[in-house]
């Protein structure tokens, strides 16, 4: 084959001052670059990473953009540090009953840096819960699940359905006291349920108690399936965010869409540091605490779930026996199909707060019920192994 002949179907992209529509004789240079091209632009040929990395500093910005749009990124960041972190602890973790507490037992006091990785991946749950929220305020406040976002929005709520399933299975993992009866408790949930509440809770727990069983179910779930359909949902919202680009602030403001390399890439970093900083004080200053093995048998310890389900918890104890099913399916699942119908329940063309008082006001109302709940479950949490309350004690 004759190689003397430029052919720009071929290597367009290694000098974009070259026309490309007249076949013509290469130059020394250029051959070269094309026999000989740099890592960077083999790689490039063959994947076209740079036309990718470029589109996504390129991509344009509506003015107004600022830091409370740096919070999906930090999410991203902190959901790689929860992969790493989690592949980590799973190397030396011990799926049964048997061996799981005394495998975390080891990573927290043997493993060299391991309640360190440890304290990163449970802060780590928590940190996200917090951010997740406050990424999803923000986008509720600003309207940004209106046309053409509606998808975004829904995908987004899978997404916040998804990290609680991973803070609720994940919790079980150390078989621990407070792991235990926090399940006891959490399963016991799905029970409450008209109709086909126990073959739910035997299908969570894998019997009808909870056992070696339920771990085995909550480690897949934590470790496969969870981590897949996150992959999954995470990818699509991210392509959806990229298709119908950021929506401005509430009021557009005058300007011309800017990049976002340099600007919002420098606030994205700034936020990343000290996102990332928080999360390495906490896993360093509150390392994470693993109590007595899981005693199936006793009845002095105080179930206590994990403080961003104290809401939901808070609302079950307030209940009159007969009408836990209120707290436990009916306002949850409420408050879940008013966040998958947001965007069609709102129908004002304004995403200013002021033209969406209704919305606005509902939403305070979800906000300030779980902030009030919480607060008292927070306020209300007995020391450890005290006595649980009695309506709690008949939830076990
Ligand atoms: C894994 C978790 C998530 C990641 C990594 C993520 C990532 C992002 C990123 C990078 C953006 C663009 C920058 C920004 O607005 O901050 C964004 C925008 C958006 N996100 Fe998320 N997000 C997540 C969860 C959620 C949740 C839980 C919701 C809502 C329930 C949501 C709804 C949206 C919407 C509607 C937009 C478009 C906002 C606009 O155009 O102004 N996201 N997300």
């Amino acid at each position: 084959m004759s190689r003397k002949t430029y052919e720009p179907k071929e290597a367009p992209t290694l000098s974009p001052e070259v026309r490309v529509d007249q076949p013509r004789e290469a130059s020394k240079a250029e051959r070269v670059e094309i026999d000989r091209p740099s890592f960077k632009d083999w790689m490039d040929l063959r994947l076209g990473w740079y036309g990718f990395v470029r589109k996504n500093l390129d991509e344009p910005m509506p003015p107004g953009v600022g830091w409370w749009q740096t919070l999906g990124n930090l999410l991203m960041t902190l959901l790689i540090f929860q992969f790493v972190t989690g592949f980590a602890l799973a190397m030396f973790y011990t799926p049964s009953a048997e061996g799981a507490h005394a495998s975390v037992k080891h990573i927290t006091y043997e493993v060299g840096a391991g309640t360190f990785v440890r304290g990163l991946h449970v802060w780590g749950s928590t940190v996200i819960v917090i951010v997740t929220a406050l990424h999803l305020l923000r986008v509720f406040f600003w309207g940004s699940y209106k046309k053409p976002r509606e998808l975004t929005w829904i995908v987004g709520v899978i997404i916040f359905q998804i990290i609680l399933g991973f803070s609720f299975t994940g919790y079980l993992l150390p078989w621990d006291q407070k792991a235990y009866w926090a399940t006891v408790v959490g399963t016991r949930i799905a029970a409450t349920i008209p109709v086909v509440g126990h073959m739910m809770l035997v299908l969570i727990r894998g019997g009808e108690e909870v056992g070696a069983l339920t771990l085995t179910r909550f480690f897949s779930l934590h470790v496969m399936l969870l981590p897949a359909s996150l992959l999954v949902v995470a990818g699509l919202h991210m392509f959806l965010v990229r298709k119908h680009h950021i929506a401005g602030p509430v009021v557009p403001q005058k300007g011309k869409p800017v990049p976002f390399y340099p600007d919002q890439l420098f606030k994205d970093a700034i936020v990343l540091v000290v996102g990332v900083g928080l999360l390495v004080y906490l896993a360093v200053g509150l390392p994470p605490s693993l109590e007595a093995i899981a005693d199936p048998t006793g009845t002095d310890f105080s179930p206590r779930p994990e403080w961003y389900f104290l809401g939901l918890y808070e609302l079950l104890k307030i209940m009159p026996t007969g009408f836990e099913v209120v707290a436990t399916a009916i306002i949850p699942g409420l408050i879940t199909i008013g966040m998958f119908a947001l965007p069609w329940l709102d129908r004002s063309k304004s995403r200013h707060p002021g033209k969406r008082q209704w919305v606005i006001m509902m939403g305070m109302a979800v906000i300030l019920l779980i902030g009030l709940l919480t607060l008292k479950g927070l306020l209300d949490t007995p020391p450890e192994h005290k006595k649980a309350p009695t309506n709690v004690e008949a939830m076990r």
